[in-house]
């Protein structure tokens, strides 16, 4: 039985949400869910992967997770990143700076998971006066952008984030 912890920063939950799912993926393992103000760095080096998680905001996973990272004296062998994120652009960059302090050490990325997340802490007046102000073919692309984004993530979307867990267990 595998030792793993999953933590995750959601300023609005969807990647809470995502993060619930990768757990019920792990059946079987010893896992705790958390999120990261919750963990102490020294404790990483405890685990046999760790699924790492975040939105994406202004293009990057939330610092905390850099942190928790540098502030780990020890890290484990594997790690699994996950986040969402509003945009179809602009968010494959968003761990450059966790892989950056992983860098130092000789863990692996065994695999990295995304999906949708619907930007719900925007209210829809603000997102519509968004969208009344661009010009017209720019408008018909953004709001058929905005109905995509509605409700994610989806069970779709909860149920890849599954799949792609148990996926993970099979490469170690
Ligand atoms: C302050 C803020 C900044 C955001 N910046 C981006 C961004 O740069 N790119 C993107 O794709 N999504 C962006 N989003 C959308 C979120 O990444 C998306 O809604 C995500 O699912 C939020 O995850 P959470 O609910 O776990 O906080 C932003 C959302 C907020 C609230």
């Amino acid at each position: 039985m595998l030792k793993i912890l999953i933590t995750y920063f959601s300023k609005t939950g969807n990647t809470e949400r995502v993060a619930q799912s990768i757990k019920e993926g792990l059946e079987g393992q010893e896992i705790e869910l958390k999120p990261v103000k919750d963990i102490d760095p020294l404790c990483l080096k405890d685990y046999d992967l760790i699924f790492l998680g975040s939105g994406i905001y202004a293009s990057r996973v939330n610092k905390s997770l850099s942190d928790l990272i540098i502030a780990a004296q020890v890290l484990p062998q594997n790690f699994v990143f996950f986040c969402t994120h509003a945009s179809v652009k602009g968010y494959q960059d968003g761990f450059k700076l966790v892989k950056r302090a992983l860098k130092k050490s000789s863990s692996n990325i065994l695999g990295e998971f995304d999906c949708m997340g619907d930007n719900i802490g925007i209210p829809e007046a603000t997102i519509k006066s968004m969208l009344e102000k661009l010009p017209p073919d720019k408008r018909k692309e953004a709001e058929e952008h905005q109905k995509r984004l509605k409700g994610r993530p989806n069970e779709d979307d909860l149920e890849n984030a599954k799949k792609f867990s148990k996926s993970i267990i099979k490469k170690l």
